[in-house]
């Protein structure tokens, strides 16, 4: 029997009497792996929420430059797990201690090559943030790196296990129910990028550009469903709002608040991503049309209503077969640990990865392809033109990850 996971019953008040010598449903499962965190701002302190919740790994040590995340970082883990967490005086010694097996690479963009360098000396699995790195050349160094690497690189582009996504490809990619797909549109509205440490995200230099930062997570999923590679990028954006008056020790702010990106694949495919960064709440929409029917899925998060998420999947199908909508989640723990419950899969995938499972989550390969489009996107803003991707990627060093 597979047991199920009942963390109500397992916590709760009434619960409290059986002895441990007496659980069996509310055993709570033993982690048997040890991973260390570097970089312990927002999202590292996600993935070390996430990794004690699921259970399957400890957190065992974490790295920072910043003291003051060390403590923080420290301080909010103390109010859900009991073990001490190491510490480390320098990157070395983090990524090389023998009691821990796997490390996650959670520090800015622009730190994310020059931390590779040092953590595949440790052979050891590694969970990198997205994106990869802050441009082309170094993202292709780190596949590179990869290929040669005796462990895995996962790359931490988790959007593709959100809840209604996880629906949408079922539908979309397994069961077909669209027929064959010809379109593909995706929207973001969002309010501006939160405030991070040494501001470093408003800065291109430091984050690879709005498009590469941010909406990597959406050129990956378009990717997925494409099923195909990008041949032409054409977009059109910029600064409208956010951040014209913002400066960081005498540096003014140039990232982009804005784009519309048009997206041609080599199978037809066409697709297209908005992105809005001067909204009051998160709106995220994916459109997929095919020749047997329509798929929307819809995820708005009204955080000024206090609201969780609330995620829908609709599929018309005129004539042809059953229409319906349905509103997807997961359990409320889940959903509340980070991004939606995304971030739990994305360490299950982990997890199984390290136990040599063969899992769907994101390889460095893919992680390139999110950037190809990206940064295509942002040099077709820059020049006002559409960008061939094939040119693009020869310009670039690239030109062997065509058909790759
Ligand atoms: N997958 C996702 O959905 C998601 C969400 C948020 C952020 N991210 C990515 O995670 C990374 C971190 O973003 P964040 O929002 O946590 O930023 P943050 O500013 O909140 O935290 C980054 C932390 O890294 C530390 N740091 C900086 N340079 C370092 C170095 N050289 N060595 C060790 N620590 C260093 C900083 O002191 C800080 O504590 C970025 O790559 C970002 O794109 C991914």
């Amino acid at each position: 029997m597979t047991k199920p996971r009942l963390r109500f019953f397992e916590t709760a008040a009434g619960q409290q009497h059986i002895t441990d010598g007496d659980k069996y449903l509310y055993q709570q499962p033993q982690p048997s792996h040890k991973i260390v965190v570097i970089g312990t701002g927002t999202i590292g302190q996600e993935h070390m929420r996430v990794a004690s919740l699921l259970g399957r790994a400890q957190v065992h040590g974490i790295y920072d430059t910043q003291e003051h995340s060390l403590d923080v970082a420290e301080a909010n883990y103390k109010t859900y797990a009991s073990n001490t967490l190491v510490r480390y005086a320098d990157l070395a010694a983090a990524c090389n201690d023998s009691n821990a097996d796997a490390l996650f690479i959670c520090t800015p963009n622009y730190t994310h090559y020059e931390i590779l360098q040092v953590a595949i000396k440790s052979g050891k699995p590694i969970f990198l943030e997205k994106p990869m790195a802050t441009d082309l050349q170094d993202a292709a160094a780190t596949i590179a790196i990869s290929e040669a690497y005796s462990s895995f690189i996962q790359i931490g582009l988790q959007y593709r296990y959100k809840a209604q996504y996880i629906e949408a490809f079922h539908e979309a990619l397994s069961r077909r129910s669209l027929g064959e797909i010809k379109t593909i549109s995706m929207s973001e509205y969002r309010p501006p990028f939160l405030d991070k440490v040494g501001q470093w995200n408003k800065f291109n230099a430091n984050s690879g550009g709005t498009l590469v930062e941010k909406c990597c997570h959406y050129f990956d999923l378009i990717n997925l469903l494409a099923q195909s590679q990008p041949t032409k990028v054409y977009a059109s954006g910029g600064q409208a709002v956010n951040f014209k008056d913002f400066e960081h020790q005498g540096r003014a702010s140039d990232i982009d608040d804005h784009a519309f990106v048009v997206i041609d694949y080599a199978n037809g495919t066409r697709a297209n991503f908005t992105l809005n960064m001067f909204c009051h709440e998160f709106t995220e929409e994916l459109v997929v049309t095919g020749t047997q029917g329509r798929l929307v899925a819809k995820e708005v998060f009204n955080f000024h209503q206090q609201q969780g998420s609330r995620a829908t999947v609709a599929i018309e199908s005129g004539e042809s077969a059953a229409s319906r909508q349905t509103e997807v989640t997961y359990p409320a723990l889940i959903e509340q640990s980070g991004h939606h419950g995304a971030t739990y899969y994305e360490h299950i995938a982990f997890m199984d990865q390290l136990d040599g499972k063969p899992v769907e989550a994101a390889t460095p390969l893919q992680g390139l392809w999110s950037m190809i489009v990206a940064s295509a996107a942002q040099e077709s803003m820059a020049l006002g033109q559409a960008v061939e991707i094939s040119p693009f990627m020869t310009a670039n060093g690239l030109a062997g990850f065509l058909n790759h």
